[in-house]
């Protein structure tokens, strides 16, 4: 059966990074706060000339670079954002443009800050269905130009920055030991809207708007959901926590990540955590840590990888990859 094995990787972050203790200066908050609450020690901010797609261009040639191949190469972008550079046409043809690629089809995906799992999901059915032999996967966001900066509640926990993976077709024995996309399984429910969302749009308002949260029941249900996805994919692969290599949860809070982990009986050993980085970069957060992961040399060809998300909508989904 055909598979989509990862071929490369790549990440971009903007040039300005901001310590919490920075923030001290904005609005009524502290490094102590910030930390307890959250894990988060910095995030990078983006600057002039710095959008969701330039961020996602560099990610995507990064990616491309490790591959060895050129965007001739590529017949798809997939770019998961909720903060695209226009309203349309989409971050992906934009993306698609400054590579310099005319052939092919690029579109975007939105799924908040599970955006990237939503893609990596869609990028594999294009690919098992022969629409796709090598896909560009980006997440890519700057959450600083939707942020409300008198809202201390919101504006300590996010940052931009992009991430990118090239999947690429590959003959498969249709058993958990074949490399590529295993498993994926996605959830939403609507009726969770107004606990984390955008106060504007082009058809309600008329303009970008700003994010809005109730921090307390998003972090009710994310332990839940999380968990409950990532006991599908064990479920409809015959694997268990002890097979697992790595979790490469989606970076909101340090706590949520660990009561997850700690619920599923993954050690901490085993779970890649860049939130202290990087903040909440929504869409990019699971390529910026995974390729973090991967420069350090913790994830290896062979391993195998759980990802998963939780975010606005509600949405959720964990999909399991063997690199
Ligand atoms: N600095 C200092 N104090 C603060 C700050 C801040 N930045 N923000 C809030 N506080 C205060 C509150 O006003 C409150 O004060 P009070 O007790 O006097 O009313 C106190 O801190 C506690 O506030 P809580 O909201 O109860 O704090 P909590 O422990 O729940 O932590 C947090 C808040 C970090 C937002 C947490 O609820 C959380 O992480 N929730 C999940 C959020 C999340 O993961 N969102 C991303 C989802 S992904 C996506 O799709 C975008």
């Amino acid at each position: 059966m055909i598979r989509s094995v990862v071929r490369g990787y790549g990440a971009a972050l903007p040039k300005r990074v901001v310590p919490n203790r920075e923030l001290e200066g904005i609005v009524e908050t502290s490094d102590e706060w910030i930390v307890q609450r959250t894990g988060i020690r910095q995030r990078y901010i983006a600057g002039e000339g710095e959008t969701t797609a330039s961020l996602g261009e560099e990610a995507a040639r990064a990616a491309l670079n490790r591959a060895g191949l050129t965007p001739d190469d590529i017949d798809f972008i997939l770019v998961a954002t909720s903060t695209p550079d226009n309203t349309f046409p989409a971050t992906a043809v934009n993306i698609q443009k400054r590579l310099g690629m005319t052939h092919g089809f690029a579109f975007d995906m939105q799924a908040v800050c599970s955006g990237f799992v939503y893609a990596m999901a869609t990028a594999d059915m294009y690919i098992r269905g022969g629409m796709a032999k090598r896909v560009l996967v980006i997440g890519a966001e700057t959450f600083s130009r939707i942020l409300d900066w008198k809202d201390r509640t919101t504006c300590v926990l996010f940052g931009d920055g992009a991430g990118a993976l090239v999947l690429e077709a590959a003959e498969g024995e249709g058993t958990v030991a074949d490399r590529g996309i295993l498993t994926a399984h996605l959830r939403s429910d609507g009726s969770h809207k107004e606990k984390l969302y955008v106060d504007g749009g082009p058809s309600t308002t008329g303009t970008v708007g700003h994010l809005r949260m109730e921090g307390r029941e998003v972090f009710k249900h994310a332990v839940g959901m999380i968990t409950d996805v990532i006991e599908a994919a064990f479920d409809a692969t015959g694997t268990t926590a002890e097979s697992l290599d790595w979790l490469v949860p989606h970076q909101a809070n340090r706590r949520i990540i660990e009561g997850s982990a700690k619920k599923l009986g993954i050690p901490n050993e085993k779970v890649v955590v860049t939130v202290d980085l990087h903040g909440n970069t929504s869409a990019a957060s699971i390529p910026l840590a995974l390729s973090v992961a991967l420069d350090d040399g913790r994830i290896k060809q062979g391993d195998l990888v759980m990802l998963e998300a939780m975010g606005g909508g509600f949405t959720w989904g964990a999909l399991l990859i063997r690199w």
